[in-house]
């Protein structure tokens, strides 16, 4: 008797599973004409696609714009970026002004199959309406290019999209921004731009098992491709905590003269990006973001750390005879050390570094290794020591750097975490 109960049970069970994974195909409508959009609606598209990053997932390096074809590592097999130009057979060029909206807040296709969450749509779905709209325009007036979508290689189960649907229960808060009364048009414009179109979360928030980005960790930091996106939060490591000017200096122009360079994907979060938005855009993340980490509460102490960060930049003479401080004065003090000679797109002292204060030597290791380019500044760059530096050089100089300027613990584990990063055609004994 139960068995069959139980069967039953588990066939309803199923069926509700899958009637609210269901979600209608929309009718494939043939490409707007030309010219249908407003020229200024195009250039808001052009602006938000730009600050929303959505050529680094879906133009590869040599492949035609908007093609898609990026594998990102899902920890589950890799999902790749689709065709978002308006090739009405590869691409996005029959989907209506609908199907995108709702791919864009629901994450949901066009075709009515339900998309993962590597694509942002979590932040996305933040966006209003005239946003949605632009972001659209933009995509429906790009040259169309004929790019097949590759086929994801996520293993059955976890590659039916059904199950996608449970996952939004769990984890998805839809609807659009809703603004904050009691904080200033600023802030909430801030807040606007950082949780939905620019999904600064999407890198520097930890993630559950499931992918799915920890609420009670926001902002906490996160790993990313050999690279740590540090907190945004008040527990971010760098000496002087960051301020709503610092914040505004580094999302401007990639630099803070008081922290340091905008490398790795931030790089390029900063100059292909943020570098779009108008000043007062990039002021509204800073003031949303210097609320959030508690620096106004850490501003009394700016100068001492300052002072402390002066002091602990002359340490090096005289200890020649550690490896760690004759390879720093060899190969690393001609740029940062004193300050007539320093160019001038270094810091005042490498003690002000998140890379140096972090728990993880991750950013350290990946500076060193592959150098710091920094395309908005004029002046030198720091090159990468990948083929001149070996992996117990690099151990020295981060334990050296670590213990004379900071006050942090050693870094454990540093040959490893070198050798994970170095790249793997050059191997230097
Ligand atoms: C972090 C990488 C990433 C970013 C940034 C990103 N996308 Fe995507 N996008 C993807 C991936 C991966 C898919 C495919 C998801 C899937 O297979 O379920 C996708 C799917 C889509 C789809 C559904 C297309 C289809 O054929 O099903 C649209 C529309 C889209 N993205 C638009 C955008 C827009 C507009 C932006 C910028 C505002 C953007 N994406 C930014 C990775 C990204
Ligand atoms: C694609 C991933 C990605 C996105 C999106 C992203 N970041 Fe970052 N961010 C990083 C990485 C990686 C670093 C470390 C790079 C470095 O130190 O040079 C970083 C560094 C930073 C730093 C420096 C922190 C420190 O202590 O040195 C700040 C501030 C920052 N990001 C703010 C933001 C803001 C604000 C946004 C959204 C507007 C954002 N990031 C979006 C990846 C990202
Ligand atoms: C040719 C000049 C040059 C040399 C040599 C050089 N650097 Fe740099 N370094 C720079 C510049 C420019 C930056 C980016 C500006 C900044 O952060 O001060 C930078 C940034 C850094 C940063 C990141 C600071 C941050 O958070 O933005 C670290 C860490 C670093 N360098 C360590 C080293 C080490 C270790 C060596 C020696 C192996 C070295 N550098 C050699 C010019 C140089």
């Amino acid at each position: 008797m139960r068995l069959p109960i139980a069967i039953g049970f588990l066939v309803l069970l199923l069926l509700s599973c899958f009637t609210v994974a269901w979600r209608p195909a929309l009718t494939p409508e043939p490409p707007p004409p030309a010219g249908r959009f407003a020229p200024a609606l195009v250039a808001l598209g052009a602006q938000l696609a730009a600050a929303g990053n959505c050529a680094g997932c879906h133009t590869v390096a040599g492949g035609p714009a908007w093609g898609g074809g990026l594998g990102l590592d899902t920890g589950f097999g890799l999902a790749y970026s689709t065709n978002i130009s308006p090739d009405p057979v590869t691409g996005i060029g029959n989907w209506s002004q609908a199907a995108f909206t709702r791919a864009m807040r629901e994450g949901v296709a066009r075709d009515g199959s339900h998309l993962l969450p590597v694509f942002p749509y979590t932040h996305f779905a933040k966006l209003g309406d005239e946003d949605v709209n632009a972001l659209y325009a933009f995509f429906m007036t790009r040259p169309a290019v004929h790019a097949p979508d590759r086929v994801n290689t996520i293993q059955f189960p976890l590659n039916l999209r059904a199950l996608q649907a449970g996952w939004k229960l769990l984890f998805f808060d839809p609807g659009t921004y809703r603004n904050v009364a009691a904080r200033s048009e600023a802030w909430n414009r801030g807040a606007y731009l950082a949780e939905g179109i620019t999904h600064c979360a999407a890198c520097h928030t930890p993630r559950n098992r499931f992918g799915a980005e920890q609420l009670n960790a926001a902002y906490a930091g996160a790993p990313l491709d050999g690279w740590l996106a540090p907190p945004l939060d008040a527990t971010n490591p760098a000496p002087v905590a960051w301020s709503q000017q610092d914040l505004y200096d580094y999302l401007r122009t990639g630099e803070s003269e008081r922290h340091g360079v905008a490398a790795g994907a931030m790089a390029s979060v900063v100059h292909d990006g943020l570098a779009r938005l108008p000043d007062s855009d990039v002021m509204a993340l800073a003031i949303y973001f210097s609320d959030g980490n508690g620096s106004a509460a850490r501003a009394a102490g700016t100068a001492a750390a300052l002072a402390l960060a002066e002091s602990r930049r002359l340490v090096d003479v005289g200890k020649e005879t550690q490896s760690g401080a004759n390879l720093y004065l060899s190969a690393c003090a001609s740029c940062h050390y004193s300050p007539p000679m320093r160019p001038p797109a270094v810091q005042g002292s490498l003690a002000l570094s998140t890379a140096i204060a972090a728990s993880d030597p991750a950013n350290f290791i990946q500076t060193v290794l592959y150098g710091v380019g920094n395309p908005g500044v004029p002046g030198p760059y720091m090159p990468g020591f990948a083929t001149a530096l070996s992996d117990t050089d690099i151990a020295q100089l981060a334990s050296y750097l670590r213990s004379t300027r900071s006050d942090q613990p050693a870094w454990p584990g540093l040959p490893a975490a070198i050798a994970a990063r170095r790249p793997p055609h050059i191997t230097i004994q």
